[in-house]
C-alpha cells in the first residue's frame, strides 16, 4: 500500500517522527491531522481550539476556502517560473500590497528569516551607498531577547544559548541593546556614524509576548530620523492583524523604512514572506543583488492577495482587537484569586499568561498538557509563560468558550 493511504494512530505518526526525522523540535504530543477555522483535529478525531495558529501563520483560520480556492486554481495553471522571466501575477500583488501597506516597493521571499536576511542586507547596502559608511564598517543595532529566525547571521545576534551555542563563528557588525529602553538606544545610535538600521519587534513575541512602553515605537523611530538611521520593523509575527491592527506599528502611527512580514500574509497556506520599503531605500538592489528561486511566485502571490483580501473582508484587525480586550479582561478577573497564574499581557489575539513557578519547573508544559486534554492546544515559550493566539476568525461565543477551558484547566493547578 503507498505509504501515504497507510492509516496511522498518533502514537506510530510519532514513533515515525522520533525515528526519521531530526529533533530540531519538542512538539506537545498531539497529532494534528486536520483543520477548518478555529479548530483542528488529531488522528484520532478528537476536536481542538488552535491557540497557537502555527506561531500566528493562521490569522484567517485553518484551510480558509479563498486562500485555498485561489492556491489550488494557480496550481492548475502555473506554479514557478522563478524570477528568470516574469509571471503575470507578481506585479498585481506587488502592487496590491504595497497599497495596502504604503510603501513603493516589495521584495518577496518565502520565510520569516529569508525575509529578515533580506532587510539586513537591504540596510548595509543603503548604509553604504546612501548614508555613506565605510566599505565593511557598517553595523546593525538589534534588541536582547530578540527573535527573528534561525539562520547563521540571524542567530549570531540572537542571545538564546541554545539556539546560539556551537554554531559559530558568528557574524559580526551588530550591536545589542536592551528592549523598550529609549536611553540605550539614543547611547547607541549617537557618535557612531556606522549605524545603518535598529531592527525591532514591535512586540517581542518568542520571547513571551512583552509589549514595550505606550511611545516606545514611536520615539524609537524619532531616534533614528534624527541620526540618519533605517528602522526596521520584523511584523513577521506581530502583523497581519494579529495585535488589533493591520500591522503593530500602527499602534502608534509608526512608518517603518523597512516592514519584514511572513506568516500570515498567507493565511498559513504557503511560505510567502516580503520585505517592503520604499524606492530612497529598495532602490539600492541592482540585479543579482539579491533572490530566491521561489520568492515571487505565482501561487505564492495570489494566495497573499488572497489572503490579505480576507484579512480586510472580514475585518479580523477589528476582531482581534475586540476578542483581545475581552480574553486579557477575564484572565485578569480570573488572576486575582490565583496563585499559579502571575500575570495576562498581549495585544489584540497575542497575549501570554506567566505562570507563578521557575522557569524550568516543566508547570506551564504540564498545563499546555492538560489544556489539549480539555480541548484547547497551546505551547509554552521560555519555560514558565504560555502564548495565548488564536486565529483572529474566531466569534466572541467561542472566545468565551476557550476562556472557560483555560480558567477550569489552570484551577487544576492552583495550589
Ligand atoms: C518576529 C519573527 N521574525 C522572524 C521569524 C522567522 O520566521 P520563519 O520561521 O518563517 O523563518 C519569526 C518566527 O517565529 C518571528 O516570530
Amino acid at each position: 500500500m503507498a505509504i501515504l493511504e497507510q492509516k496511522s494512530t498518533s502514537q506510530q505518526v510519532i514513533e515515525l517522527e522520533n525515528k526519521y526525522g531530526a529533533h530540531n523540535y519538542h512538539p506537545l504530543p498531539v497529532v494534528i491531522s486536520r483543520g477548518k477555522g478555529v479548530y483542528v483535529w488529531d488522528a484520532e478525531g478528537k476536536k481542538y481550539y488552535d491557540f497557537l495558529s502555527a506561531y500566528s501563520a493562521v490569522n484567517q483560520g485553518h484551510c480558509h476556502p479563498k486562500i485555498v480556492n485561489a492556491m489550488v486554481e494557480q496550481a492548475k495553471t502555473l506554479t514557478l517560473t522563478s524570477r528568470a522571466f516574469y509571471n503575470d501575477i507578481l506585479g498585481k500583488y506587488e502592487k496590491f500590497a504595497c497599497e495596502l501597506f504604503g510603501f513603493d516597493k516589495l521584495l518577496p521571499m518565502n520565510t520569516g528569516a529569508e525575509a529578515v536576511e533580506t532587510a539586513l542586507k537591504i540596510a548595509r547596502k543603503w548604509g553604504y551607498e546612501v548614508k555613506g559608511i565605510a566599505k565593511n564598517e557598517a553595523e546593525i543595532v538589534v534588541c536582547e531577547n530578540n527573535f527573528h529566525g534561525r539562520t547563521t547571521t540571524i542567530i549570531s545576534f540572537s542571545n538564546d544559548p541554545v539556539a546560539r551555542e556551537n554554531f559559530g563563528p558568528y557574524t559580526k557588525g551588530f550591536i545589542k541593546i536592551a528592549y523598550d529602553n529609549l536611553e540605550v538606544l539614543e547611547n547607541a545610535l549617537k557618535n557612531n556614524p556606522n549605524i545603518a538600521a535598529f531592527l525591532v519587534e514591535p512586540i517581542q513575541g518568542e520571547a513571551g509576548v512583552y509589549v514595550p512602553s505606550e511611545g516606545y515605537l514611536h520615539k524609537a523611530k524619532a531616534l533614528c530620523e534624527a541620526y540618519n538611521v533605517l528602522f526596521i520593523a520584523d511584523e513577521v509575527q506581530t502583523g497581519i492583524a494579529r495585535t488589533g491592527k493591520l500591522l503593530a506599528v500602527d499602534h502608534e502611527n509608526v512608518k517603518p523604512d523597512v516592514l519584514i512580514l511572513g506568516k500570515a500574509i498567507s493565511g498559513g497556506v504557503y511560505p510567502v514572506s516580503a520585505v517592503l520599503a520604499d524606492d530612497n531605500v529598495m532602490n539600492v538592489i541592482k540585479p543579482g543583488n539579491h533572490g530566491s528561486t521561489f520568492g515571487g511566485n505565482p501561487v505564492a502571490a495570489v494566495v497573499a492577495i488572497a489572503a490579505l483580501e480576507v484579512v480586510q473582508e472580514e475585518q479580523l484587525a477589528k476582531n482581534s482587537e475586540n476578542l483581545g480586550q475581552l480574553f486579557r479582561s477575564e484572565l485578569n478577573k480570573y488572576i486575582e484569586t490565583s496563585t499559579i497564574v502571575k500575570l495576562v499581557r498581549g495585544k489584540g489575539l497575542l497575549n501570554a499568561i506567566v505562570i507563578n513557578d521557575d522557569e524550568r519547573s516543566g508547570t506551564a508544559w504540564n498545563i499546555c498538557l492538560a489544556l489539549r486534554d480539555n480541548g484547547l492546544l497551546a505551547k509554552p515559550t521560555h519555560g514558565n509563560i504560555i502564548r495565548f493566539a488564536p486565529p483572529l476568525v474566531m466569534t466572541k461565543e467561542q472566545l468565551m468558550d476557550c476562556i472557560s477551558i483555560i480558567t477550569k484547566t489552570l484551577k487544576q493547578f492552583e495550589i
